[in-house]
Order: C-alpha cells, then structure tokens, then sequence
C-alpha cells in the first residue's frame, strides 16, 4: 500500500499500522510516508518529462522551508531534486543531507551578508535577488571573499495567486521581487559590477496557487521583458518559474499539471535559457499526518469538543490561514458519525484544527490522523507554551526510522540563563 489507506480497520501508512508508530514514538508525531513523496516527484517530472524535450528539462529546486528534515531532504536528493533555500540554516541542512551546491538556489527578500558570504563559500548555482540594495550587498561580500556570485532578478510581475492572502507574493503590494523597471536597472547596474554574473529572471507569485491559470498570466509577462533585456546586451540564459503548484486539501477542482507543462512548453520554452523550478508544497504535503491522540472528550452545552494532545504550536496552519485539513479517526474507522470541535490545549480559542466536523464517534485515548500535514508543518512548528516540538518518523514500506527525536523538556529552555541580579 502506498500512503495513508486503510487496512484491517486501522490506518496506516504504507504498510505500517499508525499505532504501532503511536505506540514506539508517542503522540504528538508528524509520520511522512516516501511513497507519496517519490509519486509526487514522479508526477510533477514526468509531467514536464512529457511535454519539454529531454535536453530542456527544468532543474526542480524543492524549497525546503515546506519540509526541511535532512532524512526528507535526503530522499528528495536521491530522487534527483536540486534544492532551494533561503537561510544560511536551510543552506547547512541541504550541504548535510549531500545536496550539490551547484544545484542550489538562494532566495528571500531579506538576505545577510554572512548567509551571502557562505553560500558563495558553498559554491551555489545561483541567488535569486529580490532589490538593489540586495544587489550591492552581494557584490561587496562576493568582492571580500573573492568569489563571483551568479544572480537572477526577481520579477514581481504584479499578478495575484496564492490560496490566501498571507501566501500571495506577486501582487505589486506584496514584499517580494522588483517591478520591470527596477529590473532593467538592476541589469545596468550588475553590468558594471565585477563580482556578479546576471544571468536571468526569477519569479514566483504564490503558494497554494488554486487559480493556476494565475500561472499563465505571470509566465506571459516574460517573452517581452527577455528580448527587451536581450536587446540591451544583456544575457538571459536562466528563467526561474518559482513554486506554488496547488494540492488537495479538501475538495478543491485543481487544474492538472499537464496544462502547467503545457504552458511551460508554450511561453517559457521558446525563450531558450535552462528552466529551473522550485515546487514544495506538492512534492511533500499529501506525505504526512500529524498523529496525535484525544485527552479528552469534553461536551458543553453548546457542543463536544475532542481535546487532543497535538495543538497549534505543532501544526499552525488551520490558526493561520484558516486551513482546512482532513481528520481521519485511526481506528473504529465505522463508529457512529458525530459532530466535534477538535482543539488543542494551548490556552487560546484559535488553538483549534476543525469546527463542526463529521467523525466516527471516538473515545479518551483514541488516535485520530491530521492529513496533507507534510507541508508547512513540522517546519512552520513553535514551542509555545512550553511544549517540546514533536517527533517525527519516516515510514518506507514496512519499515520506518525516527527522523527527529522528540524535544526533550529541557530543550524548550535551550540556552536561557537568569542574570547574575536575579539570583
Ligand atoms: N519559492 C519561493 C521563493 C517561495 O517563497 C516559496 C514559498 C516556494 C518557492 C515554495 O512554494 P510552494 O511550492 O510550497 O507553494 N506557510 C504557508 C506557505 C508559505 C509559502 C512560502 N514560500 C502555508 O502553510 O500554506
């Protein structure tokens, strides 16, 4: 079996039944499933597979801040994946779990000169700039450091995409990348620096991009910006198409990948440069289920609310963005249906991951599944409250391997001291 399906009554993923993992590693804990990772990736290249020639085919940079794990990342490696980062932290995981740094790219509107200076030292492909203090930034760490720094611009090509407003980046509002104008500039500007080689564009409207033909719209912005570019002197011979492919959390009608290839193929392609990619969300969020056990089955008069031991500092996305994401019961998966509020135990009522929501009748000590968690969950996870970050377990097949111990208690203090006049 592949993913999370269920079998003999129980689910499990792949073929390991979730409270036999429940039972060695504790709840609260993310369980990430590689099958569904190596099917996302196969789907995702095979769609550009089908539609790209085979000497054109993008280099896919997984934007690791959806899932950064180094056994994650790892199995992304083996599958052929560059990376992209934007942290000199994110930098480390990918040179740890044996990524090429050639095969990664930098990004992020905020970039510090020591997160410069040792992706330079690092050697990677390239760094996407996002303005022209930027720019100059990265010109005077690569000149202290002797190195030449390969940079792409950011185009913010002022098109709304994002399944919310907080993960939109390509409106003109937004922080993120430079209008045509700034640009041009850049280019001129770059051309009398001695320590960056412009190589091309990047850009990058959204995540969750449900309206995918927001792609359309952004890729068609190019064509004219890169032969205007071309026509100046300057060289393109790199397009960074960003992220943002969509996923299913609930019942959403996505466009299929093949029409985003397609559009690839049509507007990008004939541009002639090498294509990279940068999708994280669809290769790891249908991976994992944020396992987490039912404290108590507290009723009210206005409701019954399932308090389970996972909370929002574990999985913030429903607090957040108002994410919808699907609850499986673990076993007695044909109890009676009932209607619960599911909450965590953090003192605030946003502390919530479900409102009225449908589930076989469950019980104190039950086990319930929090799906499509393998995105923008463990990563995006707090110690508020005090409470220690979550394990994480890595199932393949039959088996599967602890890839993160639980916190210890006293790691929530990690690196506090009282001052001397507090004593
Ligand atoms: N490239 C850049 C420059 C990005 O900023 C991002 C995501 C990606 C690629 C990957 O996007 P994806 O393929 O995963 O959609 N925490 C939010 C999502 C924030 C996305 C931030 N940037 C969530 O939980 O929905």
């Amino acid at each position: 079996m592949n993913g999370f399906n269920e079998k003999d009554g129980i689910l499990h993923a792949d073929n390991v039944p979730l409270p036999q993992i429940a039972e060695a590693v504790g709840t609260p804990c993310y369980v990430y499933a590689e099958s569904v990772i190596r099917e996302q990736y196969e789907r995702l290249a095979g769609a550009m597979t089908k539609a790209l020639p085979s000497d054109r085919q993008p280099l896919l940079c997984y934007a690791c801040k959806a899932n950064s794990n180094i056994a994650v990342l790892s199995f992304l490696r083996s599958l052929g994946c560059g990376l992209e980062i934007v942290s000199e932290g994110e930098l480390m995981r990918g040179l740890k779990a044996g990524f090429d740094a050639d095969k990664i790219v930098s990004t992020g509107v905020g970039k510090q000169k020591n997160e410069i200076a040792a992706c330079l030292d690092a050697g990677i492909h390239q760094f996407n700039v996002e303005s022209l203090p930027e720019l100059e930034m990265i010109n005077t760490a690569a000149t202290e450091t002797g190195k030449t720094a390969n940079v792409v611009f950011r185009l913010n090509p002022d098109v709304s995409g994002g399944g919310h407003d907080k993960i939109s980046t390509g409106r003109k509002r937004d922080k993120f990348g430079m209008g045509v104008e700034n640009v041009m500039k850049a280019f001129a500007m770059a051309r009398d620096m001695d320590h960056v080689n412009a190589l091309g564009l990047s850009m990058h409207i959204g995540s969750q991009v449900f309206t995918v033909e927001s792609f359309k719209e952004a890729f068609e912005k190019l064509p004219a910006l890169v032969h205007g570019l071309r026509e100046s002197g300057h060289t393109i011979s790199r397009l960074d198409i960003g992220g943002g492919f969509p996923i299913i959390y609930k019942d959403e009608k996505l466009l299929d990948l093949d029409s985003y290839a397609d559009w690839v193929r049509d507007i990008i392609l004939p541009l002639d440069t090498e294509i990279i990619m940068e999708p994280g969300r669809y290769l790891v969020g249908g991976s994992g289920v944020l396992l987490t056990e039912v404290l108590y089955v507290k009723e009210t008069q206005d409701r019954s609310f399932l308090v389970v031991d996972a909370a929002m500092s574990d999985l913030i996305r429903p607090t957040l963005y108002e994410a919808w994401h699907s609850i499986d019961a673990v076993k007695n998966r044909s109890a009676s249906p009932q209607t619960y509020d599911v909450v965590g135990p953090i003192c605030e009522s946003s502390d919530i991951f479900a409102t009225q929501r449908s589930l076989p009748e469950m019980n104190q000590g039950d086990l319930a599944a929090i799906r499509t968690a393998g995105a923008y969950g463990f990563s995006m996870a707090s110690t508020y409250n005090s409470r220690p970050l979550p394990a994480e377990v890595l199932v393949s097949g039959d088996k599967f391997s602890i890839i993160r111990k639980r916190q210890a208690l006293e790691g929530v203090m990690d690196g506090e001291t009282i001052p001397d006049w507090l004593k």
